[in-house]
């Protein structure tokens, strides 16, 4: 088996296949998702939220990135592995941002990167794949600027439309190989789509994107609270790791295990 590339992904488009891709932040699940044939997982900066106990991505710094990229690459064998920029690490410019590709790239192997930013990215996109570094574009909502942003549907309105437009324009022509679309109405990421010759990955974007993105915590069921509109859960991974621990615990007390089974003489 060989890995899934940025060619491939491009050849996906032109056969108007879907395709998903979830993230992974540990070598144990994302070889779980590479055996089910994910193509693409993504170390996202949701490790923040999903893995590190913060309550944005904003706080997560290249150690973290490059360190958990690695344990995916290493429990994979056939997904593209597409490891986040984090915050900071790419908004001083382009020089900044080709450093910290680089690292992900060398250090943890991962076979793309992604940041955030549509014409405000363009020159980090530009630099990234002038030096052979496949990039992942993403706009629409970018969590990395909730502080100023929020969490809210955009590119709602003419105005906020057409500078959507404009940003994927911005990344395609800098050369971005796909571009994540976060939480905009579903008419204008179909139409951002029609308009591209690179995929658009959709999370909370409708229907009409050539690939679909969830945060893998919140498509097992593992994520606790309430879920957004745009999320699908198909498993209650909270539920059911919860019992597996109480039932130890029973067992334990009761001293039901270990029994004659589990143990050396
Ligand atoms: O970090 C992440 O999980 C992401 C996806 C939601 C696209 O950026
Ligand atoms: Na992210």
């Amino acid at each position: 088996t060989r890995r899934i590339t940025v060619h491939d992904i491009a050849a996906a488009k032109e056969r108007g296949e879907k395709w998903p891709m979830l993230t992974a932040y540990d070598a144990m699940t994302a070889s779980v998702f590479d055996e089910a044939g994910i193509p693409v997982l993504l170390v996202g900066d949701s490790m923040g939220n999903c893995h590190l106990g913060h309550d944005t991505t904003v706080p997560v710094t290249m150690d973290e990135m490059t360190l958990l990229s690695a344990a995916v690459v290493r429990g994979t064998r056939r997904a593209l592995i597409v490891g986040d920029l984090p915050f900071g690490s790419y908004q001083e410019g382009p020089v900044q941002a080709l450093r910290n590709a680089t690292r992900l790239v060398k250090d943890a192997g991962v076979g793309a990167v992604k940041l955030e930013g549509g014409e405000r990215s363009h020159s980090q996109i530009e630099l990234l794949v002038q030096a052979g570094i496949p990039v992942m574009a993403h706009i629409g909502l970018t969590p990395q600027s909730v502080n100023a942003m929020g969490y809210r549907v955009q590119g709602r309105g003419d105005e906020a439309a057409h500078q959507l437009l404009r940003d994927a324009k911005a990344v395609q022509d800098a050369g971005a190989f796909a571009v994540v679309l976060e939480l905009v109405p579903a008419e204008l990421a179909a139409e951002v789509t029609r308009t591209l010759h690179i995929p658009t990955v959709g999370i909370g974007a409708g229907a009409g994107t050539d690939a679909q993105v969830l945060v893998w915590t919140d498509m097992a069921g593992l994520t606790p609270g309430k879920m957004p509109r745009f999320v699908k859960q198909y498993a209650n991974l909270r539920q059911t790791l919860g019992d597996a621990a109480k039932a130890f615990a029973e067992d334990v007390t009761d001293g039901a295990f270990p029994q004659e089974e589990h143990t050396f003489h």
